[in-house]
């Protein structure tokens, strides 16, 4: 196995600190056990709970040795020759004595041959040591690999039931691509929640097992796998957006090999006109999980580390890939001042950078309300593929939105005057409207009569719109707008 082979040369090339990411523990530690022969040097295991214990041999724990600092204290004065692996060390490296610790092991190695291996889910060494060390990481199964994972489960089903498992080719394919990005063991167990069900794999097992993969990767709440995805026919308006994902979505679909998947889109604009409705759609019309970041979780002291919360979302974003990651209100993080000791003007460097680099089709969909907020590094050219600009409906669109609103609450349009209600609500955003049709239904409900087109237009007098109250904002907006941005409608 290449991987065995790579990881034992890393450990005789004579690095101090080698660290292992990977959901994958035992696998790790059952790798490195079984070089014990081609190393010869003694192996230890540590965790904890159960302290230091060699394990090429047969030997007691050492449960004394169970505290991080004592466990480091113990290898820097023992000085024995070894392959220490510490598993999940990281929350430990938070206190500077252990740092410390493990640069003295580290400065030591010319004459002690200790080698540190640290395995952990996710890891982020300080500074200060990563010179002394290199990262290893695990290969993923490819497409391939993961089909014939597939394949093997679908064996096993049919043996036990003795029924051929019915697969429909477009699904088969789609299962493939939403176990990429897991390991081995993952994507088996996942096969199986669908195939085992019902002996079948359709479509109805995608969003059980998106949920499942999502389930596995992300411990933190940082980021929501939303089910609730919408479809364009829900928005009003927004023709030229639409008509742009449509164009792109092949890309998505993997029908364009050789050709880079779109980075992303920012919508901006006025509030309750349908920015969030939208990232839903796309993610909706894409027929990718939509993801939804929550800015504001990602500054909550409570959750530890700001950037390092940021590059766990992201990296379990790209494992989840194809999808939409919608960061909504973008502002919110981002804009913070300067009081933050430049927290958020990091997170927004790491942020401009993954975009940049990224491989995976992560298609990013963030909106904001405000662009006085906004850094303008945010909103250079090149950064995402289009800026849209989302302003208050026009007569026809509000014609639609009543449309939606009013079918969506199955009432039949075609007994209302759309185009005078249209009329009536100059000024309005869709979210305005919506509740007009909302209140209208309490109204006709309360007075025990059906309701018609004058309930609404009661509704429309009683509402003053926020473009009235926000008016120089808005013009404010369209200004900026004008120059930097293209509209969402044709
Ligand atoms: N163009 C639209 N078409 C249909 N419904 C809309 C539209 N714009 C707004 N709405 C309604 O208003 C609600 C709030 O809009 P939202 O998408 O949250 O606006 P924004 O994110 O721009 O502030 C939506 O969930 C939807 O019900
Ligand atoms: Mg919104």
């Amino acid at each position: 196995m290449p991987e065995r082979h790579d990881l034992e040369l890393l450990i005789k090339s004579h690095i101090p600190i080698i660290v292992i990411e990977s959901r994958e523990e035992a696998r790790a530690v059952d790798m490195i056990r079984s070089m014990q022969l081609r190393l010869a040097t003694p192996i230890f295991r540590w965790t904890v709970t159960e302290g230091l214990q060699r394990v090429d041999l047969v030997m007691d724990t050492q449960p004394f040795n169970a505290k991080p600092a004592d466990v480091l204290g113990h290898i820097k004065s023992t000085r024995t020759s070894g392959v220490y692996m510490l598993l999940d060390f990281h929350p430990y490296l938070d206190e500077p004595i252990n740092v410390r610790l493990l640069k003295d092991i580290a400065i030591n190695y010319e004459s002690t041959h200790q080698t540190i291996v640290l395995i952990s889910h996710a890891f982020e060494l300080p500074e200060e040591l990563k010179n002394y060390s290199a990262r290893f990481e695990f290969m993923l199964p490819n497409d391939q690999a993961v089909r014939k994972i597939v394949s093997e489960v679908a064996e096993q089903w049919t043996a036990n039931n003795r029924k051929r498992v019915q697969a429909d080719p477009q699904a088969f394919e789609m299962l493939v691509r939403n176990l990429s990005g897991l390991t081995h063991d993952e994507a088996r167990r996942l096969a199986r929640v669908a195939i085992y069900n019902d002996g079948a794999i359709t479509d109805n097992d995608l969003p059980v097992v998106m949920k499942a993969k999502y389930a596995l990767l992300s411990k933190e709440g940082m980021l929501h796998f939303d089910l609730d995805t919408d479809s364009f026919a829900n928005l009003g308006g927004f023709s030229r957006l639409k008509n742009w994902i449509r164009q792109r979505q092949p890309a998505f679909a993997g029908k364009l090999p050789g050709v880079d998947a779109p980075k992303g889109i920012l919508l901006l604009g006025v509030q309750g006109c349908g920015k969030s409705l939208a990232a839903k759609a796309v993610a909706g019309v894409l027929g990718i999980p939509l993801l939804r970041m929550e800015i504001s979780a990602l500054f909550n002291k409570f959750h530890g580390e700001t950037e390092r919360n940021l590059r766990e979302s992201l990296k379990a974003a790209e494992v989840m890939a194809p999808c939409v990651l919608w960061i909504d209100e973008l502002e919110k993080g981002i804009a913070v001042g300067d009081n933050d000791g430049g927290t958020s003007k990091r997170v927004l460097g790491s942020m401009l950078t993954w975009m940049a680099e990224k491989k995976a089709p992560v298609f990013i969909v963030a909106t904001a309300n405000d662009i006085e907020a906004l850094p303008p590094e945010l909103v250079r050219k090149g950064r995402f593929d289009e800026i849209f600009f989302v302003d208050l409906p026009d007569q026809k669109n509000r014609a639609l939105i009543y449309d939606i609103h009013l079918r969506k609450r199955q009432l039949d349009s075609k007994n209302f005057e759309l185009e005078k209600l249209a009329q009536l609500s100059e000024g309005f955003s869709g979210a305005e409207i919506e509740q007009a049709v909302v209140a209208a239904i309490y109204a006709g409900h309360a007075q025990q009569t059906t309701i018609t087109t004058s309930h609404l237009v009661q509704e429309i007098r009683h509402t003053r719109p926020l473009s009235v109250v926000m008016a120089e904002r808005i013009a404010d907006l369209r200004a900026w707008a004008a120059e930097r941005t293209v509209s969402v409608e044709d």
